[in-house]
């Protein structure tokens, strides 16, 4: 990649993006052809995923641009609907590259297999049982997956949990903890857990209920930290001093900190980012998801996944702290063009090195939402992208769709009917 910085790639056509993009990402055409229509995935190879298939769904699929990540610079593929969004992290990602971009990091790609083992006598004696045979338990369940036991992963280690107050009385859980190297991981853990039921029966006496992965993948965490200085807060925004927009970020984070209706909303603007990526990777979305919401609930209260405050030299410091399951190998992202595209126009080699990605854009889309929120309010920068839209819907096309959008903008009267009469009036003239 020789760089991720594309002076008014917004004003390009498509083709001209394109093509710009290629030269960026030093990749050939074809790798990013399949970003094309058609270029996708095929109703045959859809067919092939899931059962009923009668079609295939878009979605449009924008670049993020201006994100340096660990000193490396990124084009960010978002697949997404919502307007604004890439904007957002685009910009939030430039005002960032003053101090070096994000710096990122991920843990071992360790995720969480469940099985659960009722009908026991003594609990206790069980769960001690279950340490007594770890070696012969990892050992198991590392062979139900040689293709990851080649690439060194497989199981590391086990946690086994009394559950005492549960309504059909109490049982234990056993976790095992499973490196599942540069895959996603749920198949495999999940035949890993069902490999071990009968061992585990044996052991304990008891009989083995559930075996399934945890989407609470706190021991496969990615990490973002990002620093603004405050004379980067007023770019794009003079109206405002610096130390207020960075104040007023810091005020509306400890809002979210505090009170779990703003949290989930908080989430949702850093989900906006994570999904984007998650879903142009071909990734499991509803896994991180689920992972986020639940990793926001730990403490018993559901809170920010992120923080925001001030360095010593008055700087905005944010961070963001997130289980991210995702992998570059197997699943849809290998049986889908547009994935596969997406993973190269990133350079990513390893699963690990995606995290890092997806966790700073989570932590730029953050910024960019709080940031609107903190001054101006979002709707102004959401309604000229959301009038295209309406003006669409209306039946707008080629360069009335923007000149629709304007006045609309303009008016401050973003409607449907609006859109209709403008166009209306537009056509008659
Ligand atoms: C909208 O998709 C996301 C926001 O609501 C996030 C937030 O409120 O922080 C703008």
């Amino acid at each position: 990649m020789t760089t991720s910085r594309i002076t008014g790639y917004y004003n390009l056509s498509i083709a001209e993006r394109r093509a710009k993009l290629t030269e960026a990402a030093g990749i050939t055409r074809e790798a990013v052809d399949a970003f094309v229509e058609d270029g996708g995935l095929s109703v045959e190879a859809a067919d092939h995923m899931i059962e009923n298939v009668v079609g295939t769904f878009d979605l449009p699929l924008g670049i993020a641009l201006n994100f340096l990540i660990n000193g490396k610079e990124v084009l960010v593929p978002f697949a997404i609907e919502e307007p604004s969004v890439v904007a957002g992290a685009s910009f939030m990602a430039k005002l960032s590259r003053a101090s070096g971009g994000f710096h990122a990091t991920a843990t071992d790609p360790i995720m969480i297999g469940q099985i659960q083992i009722i009908q026991l006598a003594d609990l206790n004696a069980a769960r001690l049982k279950l340490f007594e045979h770890k070696d012969e338990l990892l050992a198991e369940a590392t062979l139900a997956d040689p293709v990851l036991k080649k690439f060194g992963g497989g199981a590391r280690d086990i946690e086994v949990r009394v559950i005492d107050d549960s309504p059909i009385g109490p049982f234990l859980v056993l976790h095992l903890l499973y490196d599942v190297r540069d895959a996603m991981g749920a198949n495999a853990v999940n035949t890993a857990c069902e490999k071990l039921a009968p061992l585990i029966e044996s052991i304990t006496g008891g009989k083995v209920h559930l075996r399934i992965l945890s989407n609470l993948a706190d021991k496969r965490l990615a990490r973002a930290r990002v620093t603004v200085p405050v004379s980067e807060l007023t770019i794009g925004f003079e109206q405002y001093k610096g130390e207020t927009v960075r104040d007023g970020i810091i005020a509306a984070w400890a809002f979210a900190a505090c009170d779990p209706y703003r949290a989930a909303t908080h989430n949702k603007g850093i989900m906006n980012g994570v999904d984007a990526v998650v879903i142009a990777t071909g990734n499991d979305w509803r896994a991180v998801e689920a992972g986020a919401h639940a990793y926001a609930a730990r403490t018993g209260r559901y809170s920010s996944l992120s923080t925001w405050g001030r360095d010593a030299s008055g700087n905005l410091v944010g961070t963001l702290e997130m289980p991210m399951a995702v992998g570059i190998i197997g699943g849809a992202t290998r049986v889908h063009p547009a994935a596969q595209a997406a993973i190269k126009l990133m350079g990513v080699t390893s699963a690990r090195e995606l995290a890092e990605i997806v966790v700073s854009v989570g932590l730029a889309q953050n910024m960019a939402a709080l940031r609107a929120l903190a001054t101006e309010g979002i709707q102004r920068g959401h309604m000229s992208l959301h009038a295209r839209q309406v003006a669409i819907a209306a039946g707008a096309a080629g360069e009335l769709i923007e000149k629709i959008a304007a006045r609309m903008v303009a008016e401050k009267i973003v409607r449907i009917d609006r859109a209709e009469e403008l166009l209306k009036e537009l056509r008659n003239n």
